[in-house]
């Protein structure tokens, strides 16, 4: 709402689900046509090294070759990668690289490295953010390389289709907390389990705004959607357990690993809430 103008009728509908209590978006998360257009401009680019990578990745690759390409696609089309040197502010090492490249058991946050080659049966989480224009577009995609396990293959699509699921739920007047509902309903009756230690997050002006938005049941409502938001869903699913932990042996401090040990899957999209559902800007 702008300062001393007369409430439009947008603004009454959301005050009147704050009066109930309700968690509401402040405005500088409702975003304005020309932040969406920027936002949208760094989706088509995120987009294009998704895709690109879908050529280039094959057995034999460093992640650190995956790193290379994401970092000069993005240079060559004017854009920044968010990871690198992205400080969480909270003591923990600066990002060292461009993008995450998160290998089997390893279920967000791995760092690419020369010495890490992909392997037949291998699954690997590619997890791009892009900057254009100071607007940011965060997704990422699984890929698999030759022969994986059924049952692994099976894990990373339970994990698109608990995305998917994420998608058709993400409404506008519906409450984020729905988003997680949904989609642990649906790895369970698949025999998977949702990590909860990592969320999905509002997007777009910076890398990481709120709502955090839960891929499990938390049994809470959370914030409010309202056309102009901006979020990601991003669900990342182990086998055995949602636990992970943070792996002792990376002195950078971010790699997080499935405490079973065992493959975990993660796609994500960064999403517009419309007026009658959401728009996909990372497709
Ligand atoms: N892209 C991740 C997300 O989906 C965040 C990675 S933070 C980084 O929110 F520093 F590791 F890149
Ligand atoms: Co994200
Ligand atoms: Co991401």
């Amino acid at each position: 709402m702008s300062q001393g103008a007369e409430p439009t009728e947008f603004d009454l509908k959301i005050l009147s689900y704050q009066d109930k209590g309700l968690i509401v978006p402040t405005p500088s998360l409702i975003k304005t046509q020309e932040q969406i257009d920027g936002i949208r401009r760094a989706g088509e680019i995120n987009t294009g090294i998704l895709d690109m990578l879908e050529h280039e990745i094959s057995e034999g690759i460093t992640t650190e070759d995956i790193d290379r390409l994401v970092a000069e696609y993005t240079a060559k089309h004017g854009a920044t990668c968010a990871p690198y040197h992205y400080d969480l502010g909270d003591g923990t090492p600066p990002f060292p690289k461009h993008c995450c490249t998160s290998l089997n058991e390893v279920v967000a946050h791995g760092i690419p490295c020369e010495e890490e080659d992909l392997w037949d049966g291998d699954i690997i989480n590619v997890d791009v953010t892009t900057i254009k224009d100071g607007y940011y577009a965060d997704a990422s995609r699984m890929y698999m390389i030759g022969k994986v396990k059924p049952k692994v293959r099976r894990l990373v699509e339970c994990a698109k289709e608990c995305l998917n699921i994420g998608l058709e739920v993400a409404k506008p007047w519906t409450h984020v907390g729905e988003i997680g509902k949904a989609i642990e309903k649906h790895a369970r009756k698949n025999g998977f389990h949702v990590v909860r230690d990592l969320a999905g997050h509002g997007t777009g002006n910076d890398f990481h705004e709120e709502p955090e938005v839960n891929h499990y049941d938390a049994h809470e409502k959370g914030m409010l959607l309202v056309p102009g938001m901006v979020i990601t869903i991003e669900p990342m699913l182990n086998m055995t357990t949602h636990e992970v932990f943070l792996d002792s042996e990376d002195p950078f401090k971010w790699v997080i690993i499935s405490e079973d040990e065992l493959p975990s899957a993660q796609w994500e999209h960064t999403i517009l809430i419309t007026e009658t559902g959401n728009e996909i800007l990372t497709h």
